[in-house]
């Protein structure tokens, strides 16, 4: 069975660059995978997971929590392990790790294009809120390093 546990940057890094291209396949610059890990890293909060099977990456999930909400990011599971509870255990294990930290409500965004994906969080207790999403950019903090 897959192992949760914390993301190393020595051991993991290449593994999630690579299943996020696989999963996500984002093109804009401040989803470049190494940006995003160098940017979670430097926050240092503990809460950047990963599932292995045998030392392979087959699942990530990264969480926030800012003292008021706590926020699920790159709920990824690699193709050939989905449809076996790893997305449910990777949320679920995410969950814990904020309500450790005193969290009171856990958001999530979901684009558009992949609406279908409701229904997974659904079965895990989450419900759409009638909420406009907004966001800006910060442009000059977008700089991805060049790998
Ligand atoms: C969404 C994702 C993480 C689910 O991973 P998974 O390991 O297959 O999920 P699970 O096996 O734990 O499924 C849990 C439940 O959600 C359902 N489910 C899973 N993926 C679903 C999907 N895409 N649409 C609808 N329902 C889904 C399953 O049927 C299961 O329900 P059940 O317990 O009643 O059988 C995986 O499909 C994935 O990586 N998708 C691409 C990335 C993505 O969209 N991430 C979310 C970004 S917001």
């Amino acid at each position: 069975m897959d192992v949760i546990t914390h993301y190393s940057d020595e051991h993991h890094r290449t593994a999630v660059m690579t299943l996020w291209k696989i999963v996500f396949g984002y093109e804009t610059a401040h989803h470049t995978p190494s940006l995003a890990i160098d940017k979670k890293l430097a926050v240092d909060d503990g809460l950047f997971f990963v599932a292995l099977a045998d030392d392979e990456v087959t699942g990530t999930v990264l969480a926030g929590y800012d003292g008021h909400r706590g926020w699920l990011y790159s709920v990824a599971v690699h193709p050939a392990h989905r449809g076996k509870g790893l997305g449910a255990r990777l949320v679920h294990h995410a969950e814990r790790a904020l309500t450790q930290l005193g969290c009171m409500k856990i958001n999530l965004q979901i684009l558009r294009a992949n609406e279908g994906v409701t229904a997974f969080y659904e079965a895990l207790g989450y419900s759409t809120e009638p909420h406009i999403s907004m966001g800006k950019k910060i442009e000059s903090n977008i700089v991805p390093p060049d790998v």
